[in-house]
């Protein structure tokens, strides 16, 4: 196996949606080994068996022979959560991809800093938390983050953000921290292996670029909605079929995760104070309800 790249093993930190996408096509596309760990295994289950879905379906339409996608299956070995973070301590790089948390991030990266080998490389999938303060809680509590040392474990962080569904979306944004954190690495240009365009965001500005366009957006349909200007099927179709989006904001929502959609938003109003970011009431309700879209069943439509 070609070694070049710098990365011989992968480990991934969450089998949700994205963790499990990323590992997919880690070990599809770079071919590389991968490590998924999540601390529940119901969710681990889960996210092999949309793996192996997505593997049939490639087999089942000729683009990968069964030995292929055995292959590539085969590269994905679960870390279970007797051995934790611990079990990922040989890989060359991480991929965090858990919920949209700074507290859970920073007790992962912490953890990471401690458990992982000195050089590799500590990625995450985040969305909208600046990476300047995940390096931040990389560097021990005894550690000066204005020494060399402190500057050398947070540069090793870096920010990798992909889209929902990873094997289909082509993009990859590459998020620097703050100058003081020169964060990019070249083995980690392995993961662009993965998609066909990536794009640099050099500010650690909460939301970059991506998100900080995309969630006013969606909030504004949803405060559509909130306020009986239309349907939410005829503002989604109103963008679908007036603007060419694949699916309208409501559906898009759903498909993010409204529990997502609200903690990317909050991060980017507490980060910014600007009203714009302001998440509507609809939306906290509908989460506060457990409503959290596609992945469990209800959002603004239904999923049986
Ligand atoms: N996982 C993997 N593959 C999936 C998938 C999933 N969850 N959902 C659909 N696909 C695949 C299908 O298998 C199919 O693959 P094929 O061409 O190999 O057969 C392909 O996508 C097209 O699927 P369908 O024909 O069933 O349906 P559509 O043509 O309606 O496409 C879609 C589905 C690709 C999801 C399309 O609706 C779309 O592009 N939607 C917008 C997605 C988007 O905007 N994503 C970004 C979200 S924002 C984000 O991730 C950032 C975060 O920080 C919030």
């Amino acid at each position: 196996m070609s070694v070049a790249h710098g990365i011989r093993k992968l480990g991934v930190l969450g089998a949700g949606q994205m963790g499990t996408g990323i590992a997919l096509v880690a070990a599809l596309r770079a071919k590389v080994p991968v490590l998924l760990h999540d601390r529940s295994s119901e969710q681990v289950a889960k996210g092999l068996s949309l793996v192996d879905k997505l593997l049939a379906k490639d087999v089942g339409k000729g683009r990968l022979t069964s030995e292929q996608a055995k292959e590539a299956r085969d590269r994905i070995t679960v870390v279970g959560k007797e051995e934790g973070i611990k079990g990922l301590r040989d890989v060359d790089m991480v991929v965090e991809a858990v919920s949209e948390s700074l507290p859970l991030k920073q007790a992962i990266f912490s953890e990471f800093a401690a458990e992982l080998r000195p050089d590799a490389i500590l990625a995450s999938n985040t969305s909208s938390i600046s990476i300047t303060k995940i390096a931040a809680s990389a560097i021990p509590k005894d550690v000066s983050a204005a020494s060399e040392a402190g500057k050398k474990i947070a540069e090793r962080v870096v920010g990798l953000h992909f889209f929902n569904p990873v094997p289909v979306m082509v993009l990859l944004v590459h998020q620097l921290a703050e100058d003081t954190y020169t964060l990019w690495n070249d083995p980690a240009r392995l993961l662009l292996r993965v998609a066909k365009a990536e794009v640099t965001v050099s500010k650690d500005v909460p939301g970059f670029v991506s998100n900080a366009l995309l969630m006013p957006f969606i909030n504004e349909a949803i405060m559509h909605l909130e306020k009986g200007i239309a349907t939410r099927e005829d503002i989604d179709t109103t963008l679908k079929l007036g603007m060419n989006h694949p699916m309208g904001p409501l559906q898009l929502a759903d498909f993010i995760g409204l529990d997502t959609c609200l903690a990317i938003q909050k991060t980017l109003y507490e980060g910014t104070g600007d009203s714009k970011y302001r998440p509507s009431i609809l939306l906290e309700r509908m989460v506060d309800a457990q409503w959290f879209g596609r992945k469990n069943g209800k959002g603004f439509y239904e999923y049986p």
